[in-house]
Order: structure tokens, then C-alpha cells, then sequence
């Protein structure tokens, strides 16, 4: 079954296509309406969202299909104890499709190995945000016309902001991209990234904690929420919380063309007299967002009912050889869940297949 967890799990091809699709969606709504007629989206949202959530429902909706699931892990059978799997394989009898947030890291990912229908990675955690790159993508492609040579800054909570890991991932797949990391020391972007990304693709990079000092370079600039949830110590959220705010002062000095995106919901990171700003492209990018969802259902939808199949070579894992330190990955709670570690370029460096976090083996 083809799933999408990450966005590398999509070809450039594959992506390019999607973005197609969601232009000519945008242009004839109607040719669309139907084209789910009679299929289920089901929204498993274990972890509170608005946006997403509403916009895989509308997206859906506006295909002709029909939409079932929870919004709260509380009024799930999770609040029962059942385990992510055994959700999946249920769910595959009601449903077509599966549109899954969790707060556990690589939650999605359990589920799409258990699921007989395709499922997407809504949000896992602090990991990745696979459907908001798309949001991302076509924004930046609508915009500046072109997902090459690009310089692009983010900004903020560059540690949990999954969007950030998400984004960079799929825009690491694009040539002459630079990218400007801007964050607190504390939320610096984390090392799978940094090492697992940008380094490994040899990719143009710096990093900073001076946003005024950056933003005159950038023709995108991607701010982000402190993610407050995600803190274990909320007397650091409150020390960080107002790193950084853009304001129409600190406006002046990017360029005429500097497109600035944001995932939504804002805090306080994005002062609302920008929103006036030609440049403030992030209630375009919810639209988008929309537009690409709809292309990914379909796209997904037709390779389910071509069999189209994803295979994983699974042959160098280590197999409950090491367990995960990370506290929010998935395989800490889930029943009987194998272990599992992909090596990495470093040697004796295993990355977890879940959450991706690292470990060394002596
Ligand atoms: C983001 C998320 O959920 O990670 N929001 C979204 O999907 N639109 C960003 C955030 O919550 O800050």
C-alpha cells in the first residue's frame, strides 16, 4: 500500500505532478466534485488541530467523498488502550483513506504498516508535517514561479517546528537552495536533520540567531510558533517564547520580493499589521493547502486502486537490538512493537525507523 509519511516518500516527479493537479483544481473546481464520490476519508486526530484537520475535511468534501473520525484521542478507543496498529487494521474496514495526527513520533507510520488502505502522516509529534510542505511547495512555486535557487530563512522553533523538518527535507531535493537556520541556541534544528538533510545532500547552509541581520538575503521566509506543547520545561517556553517577531519595521529591510510563510496558528511571531503586506503570503498558503490535500487523495486513492506498492528494503535494520531513547517516539507505548534501526552514513550511528533520532552503538 502507498503511503505518505514523510515528504520523501513522493518522487520530485510524483510531486511536481501533485502540484499540477492542485493548479488545475484551483482553476476547475468542478471537473473535481465527484471524482471521490462514494469513498471515505477517515480523520484520526489524536492531538488538537484546527486547520489540518478541517482541511483534509473540506478537501475531501470538495472531491464528492464523505468524511468519518475523531478530533480528540478522548473520544477514541486510544483512551481504551488500543494501540495504533490495531486502530489501522479497524479503520481499513471502514474507510478508504486514513488522514492520522498523533503526538507520538512516527505513530503514522505504525499505522500505515498495519492499515490495507493508504495513510498520510497529518503531524506525528515533533517529526514531520509531510501535507503542510505541500501547502509550502505551492505557495512558493505560485508565488516566485520557480522551487530552485532559492534562499530561504526559518525562523523560530527550528528543534520542534515539524513543518521546518518536513520542508527542508523536501526542498532538499531541489538544486541551489540556501538555507538560513534562525533560532535560539536552545532551538536549534535538530541533528537528523542537520547532518541527516542539509549536510548529507550537501546543501548550502548557515545558522544564526539574528533575524534582522538575515532577512535582507531571503527570498522566503518561513516563520514558525514556539511549540509550546512540546517543551518538558515550560519555564523555558516562557524564556523563549518571544524570541523573535516580525514586525512591519523589520519588513523594511527585506526585499521587495521576500515571500514570508507561516504554517498557522500564529502566537505572536508575525505582528498582524504584516499581514497587510503584499509579501504575507500565509493565508494564500491555507488555500493551497487545501488544493494539494485534494491532489494527494487522489493521487493516492488511484495508486491504492492500481496496487501501486511501496516496498521498504528493510535487510540492514537492527531488529530489537537497541530501544529509543527518544521519550515521544511511538515504540515507548505501542504494544509489541519491534525495535527498529536503519544504519546511517556515520558508522555505528543507528537512526530509530519511527522517529528517526540517532543512536551509537559502542
Ligand atoms: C503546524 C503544526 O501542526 O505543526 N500547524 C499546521 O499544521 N498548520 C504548525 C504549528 O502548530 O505551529
Amino acid at each position: 500500500m502507498r503511503s505518505v509519511i514523510d515528504t520523501v516518500d513522493l518522487t520530485v516527479e510524483e510531486l511536481d505532478g501533485i502540484i499540477k493537479t492542485a493548479c488545475d483544481i484551483s482553476e476547475n473546481p468542478q471537473k473535481y466534485a465527484e471524482k471521490c464520490k462514494g469513498k471515505k476519508l477517515a480523520t484520526l486526530f489524536f492531538e488538537p488541530s484546527t486547520r489540518t484537520r478541517l482541511s483534509f475535511e473540506a478537501a475531501m468534501y470538495e472531491l464528492g467523498g464523505n468524511v468519518i473520525g475523531f478530533s480528540e484521542a478522548g473520544s477514541s478507543s486510544a483512551a481504551k488502550g488500543e494501540s495504533v496498529a490495531d486502530t489501522a487494521k479497524v479503520i481499513s474496514h471502514y474507510a478508504d483513506i486514513i488522514a492520522m495526527r498523533h503526538p507520538r513520533e512516527g505513530a503514522p507510520y505504525v499505522a500505515s504498516k498495519n492499515a490495507t488502505i493508504p495513510v498520510i502522516n497529518a503531524g506525528d509529534g515533533g517529526h514531520c508535517h509531510p501535507t503542510q510542505t505541500l501547502a509550502d511547495l505551492l505557495t512558493i512555486y505560485r508565488e516566485k514561479g520557480r522551487l530552485n535557487d532559492l534562499s530561504v530563512g526559518f525562523c523560530g522553533d527550528l528543534k520542534y517546528g515539524r513543518t521546518v523538518h518536513s520542508l527542508i527535507s523536501a526542498l532538499s531535493r531541489y538544486t541551489g537552495i540556501k538555507v538560513v537556520l534562525i533560532s535560539p541556541k536552545e532551538l536549534k534544528l535538530p541533528v537528523y536533520v542537520k547532518e541527516g538533510v542539509l549536510e548529507k545532500k550537501g546543501m548550502e547552509y548557515v545558522e544564526t540567531t539574528d533575524l534582522e541581520g538575515a532577512i535582507g538575503t531571503l527570498d522566503i521566509l518561513y516563520m514558525t510558533r514556539i511549540q509550546r506543547e512540546r517543551f518538558d520545561d515550560q519555564a523555558e517556553y516562557e524564556r523563549l517564547k518571544d524570541s523573535y517577531i516580525l514586525t512591519a519595521e523589520k519588513m523594511q529591510k527585506a526585499k521587495a520580493d521576500t515571500c514570508v510563510l507561516h504554517p498557522l496558528p500564529r502566537v505572536n511571531e508575525i505582528s498582524v499589521k504584516v499581514d497587510e503586506d503584499k509579501r504575507a503570503c500565509y493565508f494564500k498558503q491555507v488555500l493551497n493547502g487545501k488544493y494539494m490535500r485534494m491532489a494527494l487523495i487522489l493521487k493516492l486513492l488511484e495508486d491504492a486502486q492500481n496496487g501501486v506498492e511501496k516496498k521498504e528494503d528493510e535487510s540492514e535494520y537492527l531488529v530489537n537490538k537497541l530501544k529509543c531513547t527518544n521519550k515521544k517516539c511511538i515504540s515507548q507505548v505501542e504494544q509489541e512493537l519491534e525495535h527498529k534501526f536503519m544504519p546511517t552514513e556515520k558508522k555505528g550511528v543507528y537512526r530509530c525507523v519511527y522517529c528517526e533520532s540517532e543512536q551509537i552503538v559502542k
